[in-house]
């Protein structure tokens, strides 16, 4: 099985990055992750019945459709999902990738919060892109600093290794017992 990840953080040193190499490392298959940096600002006149999206959106919608589970990692600002992330689900809603994959939201955080705004709202938006939002595998990590190792941008704190592991096979669960749905380009 073969998993996608996204991350909201565009920073070299992301403690995010961090969460979601080590999540990776517990996924037991294939994995990718999104380069979501790279696509332009959301624009519905570059997505209509007859426009080709530019090359950097049909590689995300791509990478989507052949996915058979998402996880989601992101730090939070302002109390919200980072632009970045908000633009690449954007670029999702009309396509219909998303549609029945299981995805897992993770949201970490310096704070003890966890990012808990930020995973709300991720959760409510690939709900409504039709994603299959797996509650036993979503975690807010709070006070993320400590429990990163600087030297390997790896998680290394033993509880918070263990409940990602946990988190992951959750997904994993989920994900072998959904198939793919099938990906419709239907749009509104
Ligand atoms: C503009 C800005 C706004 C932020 N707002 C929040 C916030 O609302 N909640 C929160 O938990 N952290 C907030 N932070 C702190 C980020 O969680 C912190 O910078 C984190 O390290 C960013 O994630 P990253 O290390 O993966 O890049 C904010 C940081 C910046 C730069």
């Amino acid at each position: 099985m073969r998993l996608l990840a996204l991350s909201g953080s565009l920073r070299a040193r992301s403690s995010n990055g961090a969460v979601l190499r080590s999540a990776l490392a517990f996924w037991d298959g294939p994995t990718a992750t999104a380069d979501i940096g790279a696509l332009p600002h959301f624009n519905p006149d570059l997505d209509g019945e007859d426009a080709t999206p530019p090359a950097p959106v049909a590689a995300l919608r791509t990478a989507v459709a052949t996915a058979d589970a998402l996880l989601v990692v992101s730090p939070e600002y302002a109390h919200g999902v980072p632009g970045v992330l908000k633009n690449a689900l954007d670029w999702l809603v009309s396509s219909g990738e998303c549609v029945g994959r299981p995805v897992a939201v993770v949201t970490a955080s310096p704070f003890p919060t966890g990012g808990a705004y930020a995973n709300a709202q991720l959760r409510e938006t690939l709900g409504m892109l039709s994603g299959e939002i797996i509650a036993d595998a979503c975690r807010e990590i709070p006070a993320v600093g400590p429990k990163i190792d600087p030297a390997t941008e790896r998680v290394t704190d033993e509880a918070a290794l263990a409940d990602l592991r946990t988190a992951l096979s959750h997904l994993a669960t989920a994900a072998a017992a959904t198939p793919a749905a099938p990906v419709t380009s239907e749009r509104p």
